[in-house]
């Protein structure tokens, strides 16, 4: 129904418009993000371009785990032969999901962005998946690691990919920051030592101990740090 009154009712006659403006106006967030307006893309472009000032503009590959309608996956500036996107339902170019394109890749990539299925099992696997098939001097770039609310933490939004950020921030031989703008964009740097550590639990916490307990040990980040963080040369 919903996406019926998307598809045919002009935004402004369409009540769903409201109820999620209203349901949006009503949740308390116990933190907010940077008011500057950057977001994911503008990470992925920058790091694009820092693979592409190291080695020639062909060799420069991109992966994206989740795709939707192509909003960021389109924006990359790289031709179409240098970039895969996987989603099983919409967008990118490989119609399936990340296990199975894993299950059979053999391709290394230079960025790579994961935004597809956002629990924490399927997230985490795809950090771990991601990891192995990562150029040296790559980087890996996640969206969605830093709910503000219990809303933002549902499915329908962020999930809990905020529990592969306290993995991340436990991990060895990495380096690992949150750029706090766009729904929490964390940005990995690997080396061929690095261990993807579970922090034990950590699929049993709920919202109230990432809010109480371990947001504050993140490694969150002003958009200014982000920036040179993909800039800084290992
Ligand atoms: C939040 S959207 C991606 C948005 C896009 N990356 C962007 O920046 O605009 C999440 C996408 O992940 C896809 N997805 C769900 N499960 C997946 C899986 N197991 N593997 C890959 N993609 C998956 C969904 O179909 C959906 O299109």
């Amino acid at each position: 129904m919903r996406n019926l009154f998307r598809l045919f009712v002009p935004l402004i006659l369409n009540p769903y418009y409201y109820i999620r403006k209203i349901k949006k106006k009503s949740i308390k967030n116990f933190f907010e993000y940077d008011s500057k307006p950057y977001n994911r893309i503008s990470l992925i472009s920058l790091a694009i371009n820092q693979v592409i000032l190291k080695k020639k503009f062909e060799n420069c590959k991109y992966l994206e785990i989740g795709c939707f309608d192509n909003k960021a996956f389109d924006t990359v500036p790289l031709p179409i032969d240098q970039k895969i996107g996987v989603d099983p339902l919409r967008g990118g170019t490989h119609r399936m999901t990340s296990d199975e394109f894993f299950k059979d890749n053999s391709l290394f990539f230079d960025v790579i962005f994961i935004d597809g299925l956002h629990t924490y099992e399927q997230c985490s696997k795809d950090v771990i998946n991601s990891i192995k098939f990562l150029n040296k001097d790559g980087i890996i770039i996640l969206h969605d690691m830093l709910p503000r609310s219990k809303t933002e933490e549902t499915q329908e939004y962020s999930g809990d990919v905020w529990k592969v950020a306290v993995d991340l921030s436990k991990s060895r031989n990495i380096e690992f920051i949150i750029a706090n703008v766009d729904q929490g964009v964390g940005l990995l740097k690997t080396t061929e030592e690095t261990r993807y550590i579970r922090e034990e639990n950590i699929e049993t916490k709920k919202f109230e101990d990432y809010k109480n307990y371990f947001y504050k040990d993140l490694p969150t980040k002003n958009i200014e740090e982000a920036l040179d963080f993909i800039k800084k040369t290992r």
